[in-house]
């Protein structure tokens, strides 16, 4: 199986769905190698899951850029998408292309860049540098401060307005894919009906071209806020406290290491080592 291609997500409008998940490492990134997934997103969710931060905007470009390698060091199948982090076009859109670039140098695909008022002249500068763009629409974490916070948005005709003449605007500047995030159902519905590029929700229900989650809320790792549209399939922060407690124990009890778990010399040659340890002038105090 080759990679998938920007064509090839493209082309999936109304034919089945997209599959996209988060990812910010080498370990875990091998194993959605080894999965169907369509698109893995090194997201600035990475602030949260990844560093603790509540806010996303905290995240460094560097440290997209390092968590970027990392992912693309094991991936082989999947598109893989960087998230432009704040800093790197809200506040200096000449610096944008700057930016991008370094994402595509570490391996990704593509960018997802978050609706933002200078967005357009970012996006349309991208494109014509043959970078592709994914967009981001509806609650966009990087800028919730301007939007009311954390809450669904495109409630009200006005507001749906809007986010319908952003998705417009989106494809009209060639972004490849479209995320929508937090917008009731009825509007991602309407939204996928109008525009020729996929769309990829994240609780914006089931009528969108594909779906996205955070990959550490779908293994339930990160339990700080679990959003409603969070569907986890298992409970590894539990596991991983439990696999701690099990491993704190065998240290304790000297169940581990076994010797299987140890490596050793021949007891002949320790004989004669110890010999020459202890002509060398290193003492064993019989302290263990
Ligand atoms: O940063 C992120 O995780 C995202 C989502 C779309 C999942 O942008």
């Amino acid at each position: 199986m080759g990679k998938i291609t920007i064509e090839q997500i493209k082309a999936k409008k109304g034919k089945g769905k997209i599959t996209m998940l988060t990812c910010y490492d080498y370990s875990f990134a091998k194993a959605l190698d080894a999965t169907d997934l369509d698109i893995v997103l090194i997201g600035d969710s990475l602030a949260n899951v990844v560093l603790g931060l509540e806010d996303v905007k905290k995240v460094s470009i560097n440290e997209m850029l390092n968590h970027t390698k990392a992912v693309t060091g094991a991936i082989t199948r999947s598109l893989v998408v960087a998230d432009m982090p704040y800093a790197s076009y809200q506040k200096n859109p000449k610096k944008c292309l700057y930016y991008a670039e370094k994402f595509i140098k570490a391996g990704a695909d593509a960018v997802k860049i978050e609706w933002f008022e200078s967005c357009p002249e970012v996006i349309s500068k991208l494109v014509k540098n043959k970078i592709p763009v994914m967009g981001h629409i509806g609650l966009t974490p990087q800028t919730a401060h301007l939007l009311g916070g954390f809450k669904v948005q495109g409630k009200d005709k006005e507001s749906a307005k809007i986010i319908m003449r952003q998705a417009e605007t989106l494809c009209s500047l060639g972004v490849f894919a479209i995320v929508l995030e937090c917008v009731p159902y009825q509007l991602s519905r309407y939204i996928t009906q109008a525009i020729d590029v996929p769309t990829i929700g994240i609780g914006a229900g089931k009528f969108c071209n594909g779906q996205v989650l955070v990959l550490y809320d779908v293994i339930g790792l990160y339990k700080r806020i679990i959003p409603k549209f969070v569907r986890a399939y298992a409970d590894f922060s539990l596991q991983t406290e439990k696999i701690a407690e099990r491993f704190i124990k065998d240290v304790k009890s000297g169940k581990f290491p076994a010797p299987k778990e140890t490596f050793s010399i021949k007891s002949n040659e320790w004989k004669k080592m110890f010999v020459e340890l202890k002509q060398a002038g290193c003492k064993a105090n019989n302290k263990l």
